[in-house]
């Protein structure tokens, strides 16, 4: 099993040194290590509720305090946490390769602290609110919120400043990873369950775009067939060593 890793790292490798532009797709895996449940599988319940549940336009019309209860305790848990040698390594393959885009699931803002310097984020982040009544958005990092839910200056009730299903993606935000990985010859999947879209759309483009893809995930997925490689186990250990 250590030679087949061993062999495959090999080979993802020399696809890293030779990508004129590489491209990381991550989720909920890689910052499992810094302690963050995942969405889906064990750990992924919040008292007796799923992701599904909870992170949509409905649950929030009809309980913005719920959906938020359920924020504050992620916020609490991701300012409690740190980076992990998978965020890292990352950092690291961006500051080495000619050209490295990553592009983020996650809502968390671990790959900023691990100096990741431009991920683009797809889901938004769970640090910016944004009010439901002049759309005004601003930073906020205190832990735990001191209301809930919190309201704008205005008057009007903030929401998390992240996509929730049934909403769509931040056009600019979509326009820019959709690109990034159309011009990439190489495409590192990491830490996702590959399920939800519009981001699982990315690997399956960047292959009919000719570039290698390589899954990076401590089980198997949708995507597993289909990729050029896989590196099964987990992300704070594999991409270290990838990033040697
Ligand atoms: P999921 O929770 O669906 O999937 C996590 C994936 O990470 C699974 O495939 C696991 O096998 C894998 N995994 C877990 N620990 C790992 C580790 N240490 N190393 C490597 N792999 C590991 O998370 P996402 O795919 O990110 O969206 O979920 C996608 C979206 O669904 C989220 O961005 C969020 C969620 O609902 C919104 O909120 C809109």
């Amino acid at each position: 099993m250590e030679a087949e890793i061993q062999d495959s790292l090999d080979r993802v490798r020399g696809w890293l040194a030779g990508a004129r532009h590489a491209c990381a797709l991550t989720g909920a895996g890689i910052s499992a290590e810094s302690g963050i449940p995942t969405f889906r599988g064990a750990g992924g319940l919040w008292r007796q509720f799923r992701a599904e549940e909870l992170a949509t336009p409905q649950a929030f019309a009809r309980d913005p305090r719920l959906v938020w209860e359920w924020y504050d305790w992620r916020r609490g848990i991701v300012a409690g946490a740190r980076a992990n040698p998978g965020h890292h390594a990352l950092a690291a393959l961006e500051s080495r390769l000619p050209r490295f885009t990553l592009i983020t699931q996650n809502v968390d803002g671990l790959h900023r602290r691990a100096g990741s310097r431009n991920p683009i984020e797809l889901h938004g982040s769970i640090w910016k609110l944004r009010c439901t009544r002049c759309s005004r958005e601003h930073g906020d990092d205190r832990v735990p919120l001191p209301h809930l839910p919190p309201h704008c200056d205005c008057g009007g009730l903030l929401r998390p400043g992240v996509v929730w299903f049934g909403e769509g993606l931040e056009p600019e935000v979509w326009h820019n990873a959709h690109e990034a990985v159309r011009s990439a010859d190489l495409l590192l999947v990491i830490g996702t369950s590959a399920v939800v879209y519009p981001a699982a759309s990315l690997a399956p483009l960047a292959r009919a775009s000719g570039a290698r893809v390589v899954e990076i995930n401590a089980g198997e997925t949708p995507l597993t067939a289909a990729v050029d490689c896989t590196l099964r186990g987990l992300a704070g250990e594999i991409l270290p060593r990838l990033a040697q």
